[in-house]
């Protein structure tokens, strides 16, 4: 217990870390007064992890090495600040704090309350959502809170009304195993994973499918886009309990007023997944009938993706259904990770900033600079381009299967994933498709023309890579790998990330 340690232990951490400070002064030739509050705090974060595990410090140090020195194209990353990583650092992830502000299974959580309580405030303001709940640690928890939240109070609670029971827990095991049928039998629309959805959508492999009878709605063979007119026709067919909407892979807006008339035509539920899209709406890019808390009863999302914060989950919903989200522990989570929401809150706040919608804005003029000199170079983007954050190639006309090009392009210094295209060839796991996502590159302070300089990379790395028989395997050519390497080379050198920390000084140091 590193309380009781000796007197000498402390005096040496405290020496170390002085030192570090003195170090990197002499090294740097700076004042003290010369360094921000961040970098100060990037040194001896990194010197005080070091000395209980030199291989963790190194595999931090690592991977900042490694996101500085790579294009980052991936659509559901970004790079948060350094402010949110270091609200994370602390001993608020010490604090059980089960429940909600005010109302915890816990004593002594009234610090706890104020972080939960300041999160939920700025979320609920700067998305104008009636209610916020900020414990849920991913975007999959956040699904699973909103299901059964809807569950508990469309299904559950009026089961309860009925038999004239407050308490679920009072039922007779005979009630109680037929409450757990009809629970387990409601049906869901959403959106099929291979035409843009996510997993936690009712894919067969994720528990969304085991709960729900799932039904699923694709895009328009030829245009790419949602097909309303074919939704409102599955959905009068289908008459799910739930209509969501969402996706990790569609590159265009949704138009949510049309989906809340198909909702309400059926007499559904209407939930929407912002996970990749909360930044547009946090940013006002998504407005009108595009912006989905003005029209759903319940959204979903993470914090780490387009809004830029650390990785968790939130729901926003109506006043009807804030009391069952509420309950997210115990029903579907345990407790919640303070130090995660204190994270959750300084992501928040800064969203809330002007800076913040010019920076959304900025995501989809790349996004749209990128798609434009892609179609240029010649490659095939789904739906002719995108409205969003995202950019999905087809990269079936230059025989390749999505992972050996997802390779490719890694080895080339950028970073992106594969992603199925609907009606894919090659499955989910080889796939024909990329996902291209501009937050990151947005956030380092990339431009439309940055875009185009990344798009030809990319090109120039696709058209010169071959293959023969194989899903797999792939050759690159040697001098359009070196030409790719200084270009992104020289590329980063004008947008570094965190440039106030001095990675060369801590590569000597661990
Ligand atoms: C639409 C959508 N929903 C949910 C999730 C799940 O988020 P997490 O990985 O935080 O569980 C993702 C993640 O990619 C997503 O794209």
């Amino acid at each position: 217990m590193f309380q009781t340690a000796s007197t000498t232990t402390f005096r040496n951490r405290a020496l170390k870390l002085t030192s570090i400070i003195t170090d990197y002064l002499a090294h740097s030739g700076k004042q003290l007064s010369d360094l921000t509050s961040s970098s100060l705090a990037y040194l001896v974060n990194l010197e005080a992890i070091a000395t209980v595990s030199p291989v963790i410090a190194r595999g931090i140090l690592q991977e900042l090495i490694s996101q500085r020195s790579n294009l980052k194209l991936i659509a559901s990353e970004n790079f948060s600040s350094i402010p949110t990583q270091l609200a994370m650092a602390n001993l608020l992830t010490d604090k059980y704090a089960e429940g909600f502000p005010h109302s915890r299974f816990y004593a002594g959580c009234e610090n706890v309350d104020l972080i939960e309580e300041t999160a939920c405030n700025l979320a609920t303001n700067l998305f104008g959502a009636d209610h916020a709940y900020v414990q849920p640690h991913s975007g999959a928890d956040a699904n699973l809170v909103a299901y059964w939240a809807i569950l508990s109070a469309k299904v559950e609670q009026p089961a309860l009304d009925r038999l004239g029971i407050k308490d679920s827990a009072e039922l007779s095991p005979e009630d109680w195993n037929s409450l757990r049928q009809t629970l387990g039998n409601q049906r869901l629309l959403g959106m099929d994973l291979m035409a843009g959805g996510h997993l936690t959508h009712g894919f067969r492999k994720n528990v969304s499918a085991r709960m729900f009878n799932v039904s699923s709605y694709g895009v328009h063979p030829e245009t790419g886009l949602i097909d309303y007119d074919a939704l409102e026709r599955q959905a009068k067919d289908v008459r799910p309990l739930i209509l969501l909407a969402g996706y990790s892979a569609y590159p265009r807006r949704i138009d949510f007023q049309r989906m809340r008339k198909i909702a309400d035509s059926v007499g559904a539920v209407f939930m929407v997944d912002m996970a990749h899209f909360a930044g547009l709406v946090a940013g006002k890019v998504f407005t009108g009938p595009y912006d989905p808390i003005a029209y759903a009863d319940i959204v979903t999302t993470t914090t780490h993706k387009t809004l830029r914060g650390p990785r968790g989950g939130m729901v926003l919903c109506k006043k009807e259904f804030a009391s069952y989200v509420d309950k997210g522990c115990p029903l579907v989570l345990g407790g919640p990770l303070p130090h995660i929401m204190a994270a959750k809150a300084i992501a928040l706040e800064e969203a809330s900033r002007p800076t913040f919608a010019q920076y959304a804005s900025q995501i989809t003029t790349n996004a749209q600079a990128l798609a434009n000199q892609l179609i240029s170079s010649g490659q095939r983007v789904l739906s002719g381009g995108t409205d969003n954050h995202l950019v999905l190639i087809d990269v079936g006309p230059l025989k390749l299967t999505g992972r050996q090009a997802e390779q490719a392009a890694r080895e080339a210094r950028i970073t992106l994933n594969r992603n199925t295209i609907p009606h894919d060839p090659n499955g989910a796991w080889y796939t024909s498709g990329l996902r291209l996502g501009t937050p990151a590159l947005t956030t380092l302070g990339m431009k439309a023309g940055e875009m185009e300089e990344v798009a030809s990379i990319l090109s120039l790395v696709l058209s010169n890579t071959t293959t023969e028989n194989s899903r797999v395997k792939y050759s690159i050519s040697e001098r359009s790998l070196a030409e790719a390497h200084k270009r992104v080379a020289n590329l980063l050198s004008r947008f570094v990330l965190y440039p106030e920390i001095d990675v060369p000084f801590l590569q000597k140091r661990f």
